[in-house]
């Protein structure tokens, strides 16, 4: 089968495509023929050895497919034919035919495409956790969202105000940017640079409550500022390359939380969690309440350029690559 293979850690241009062999259908697994992948921050990171999880060398990148099911294993939940979307978690997915456990492969709703499918679940789950289970969204609140215009950022203004947000103000650090933000469901768009104040003048001074930082670096210390009593600000990623440190006087001075969010080790530690977020995730796709990505796809051949996209921060929205 065709599939994207990484051997060196070079970054994303040591993305190649090869010829190498199909998985075959192990015992309790679902074999699904990919028709997109996924592109996440993570496969920018793998690439060159900076990511916490470090895939066997050579590997094939992508934690997200969406394809139709081949052949299931009796109790999957999903039977030859199905149209799917699938988590490898977390390398694996840019290839022709992948195998997932049953617990993460997800039945598709008719109205969303292969492409869109594919763009979906990493984000969406990772921010289903983030504002429901870890940052308790309550209804009416304000979500601020770094890095809007991301994969995590459009998920962030698209899933909000499904899950009762009252407004949404989406940091970004362009004007192109913001465009796509607003596309994605934003209330209101600021620019990165001079965010605190803008917020503040948004608020009528009285701030957010909740910031969703997948950026990190120098931003920390205006995101508490920017928070109403009892705000939280929640810790996602650091796409900007450096860890920063909090001053916990600040969290005591104005009775605000940080709160971490990983994803990925919640669900190795709650069985039955990735599908108990999918029967909430997926009504709301299914009716239009939440709309579903829509991807910049490249073709399979250009997976480099794709995750270089994410590296060097040209990335518009979620990125996918098409398959087949
Ligand atoms: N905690 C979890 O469970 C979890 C799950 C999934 C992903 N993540 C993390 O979330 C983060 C975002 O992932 P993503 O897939 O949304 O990435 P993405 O699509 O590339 O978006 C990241 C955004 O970060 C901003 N950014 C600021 N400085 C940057 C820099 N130096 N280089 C690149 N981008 C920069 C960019 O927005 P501007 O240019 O507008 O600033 C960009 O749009 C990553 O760190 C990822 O590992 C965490």
């Amino acid at each position: 089968m065709r599939a994207i293979q990484i051997a060196s850690l070079d970054g994303p241009q040591a993305a190649t495509l090869v010829d190498i062999s199909e998985p075959a259908a192990e015992d309790g697994m679902v074999l699904v023929e990919v028709h997109a992948a996924g592109v996440a921050f993570p496969d920018a990171l793998q690439s060159r050895g900076l990511y916490q999880y470090k895939p066997e060398m050579p590997y094939t990148p992508g934690a997200e497919v969406a394809g139709v099911v081949r052949s299931a294993p009796e109790g999957a939940g999903v039977v030859a034919g199905d149209r799917v979307a699938g988590l490898t978690m977390l390398c694996g997915a840019m290839a022709e035919v992948v195998a997932l456990h049953p617990e993460r492969v997800f039945k598709l709703p008719d109205s969303v495409s292969f492409q869109a499918g594919a763009g979906l679940l990493f984000n969406d789950l990772t921010m289903h956790f983030a504002l429901r289970t870890r940052g308790r969204l309550q209804a009416g609140e304000t979500v601020l969202v770094h890095g809007a215009a991301g994969g995590i950022g459009t998920s962030t203004l698209r899933l909000a105000p499904a899950f009762g947000a009252a407004r949404t103000i989406a940091v970004v650090s362009s004007d192109a940017k913001a465009d796509v933000a607003r596309a994605a469901g934003a209330s209101d768009v600021v620019l990165a640079d001079g965010f605190k104040d803008a917020v503040k003048e948004l608020t009528g001074g009285r701030g957010v409550d909740i910031v969703v930082d997948p950026v990190g670096g120098d931003r920390v210390t205006d995101s508490l500022r920017c928070l109403a009593p009892a705000g939280r600000l929640l810790v996602v990623g650091f796409t900007a390359g450096d860890i920063p440190s909090i001053k916990v006087n600040r969290l005591l001075l104005n009775n605000v939380d940080a709160v971490g969010v990983g994803w990925g080790a919640w669900t190795m530690t709650h069985p039955g969690y990735l599908r108990e977020q999918w029967d909430e995730l997926e009504p709301l796709l299914a009716d239009g309440r939440v709309a579903a990505p829509q991807p910049v796809v490249y073709p399979l051949e250009r997976a480099a350029d794709a995750i270089a996209s994410l590296e060097d921060r040209t990335a518009r929205g979620k990125v996918v690559v098409a398959v087949r």
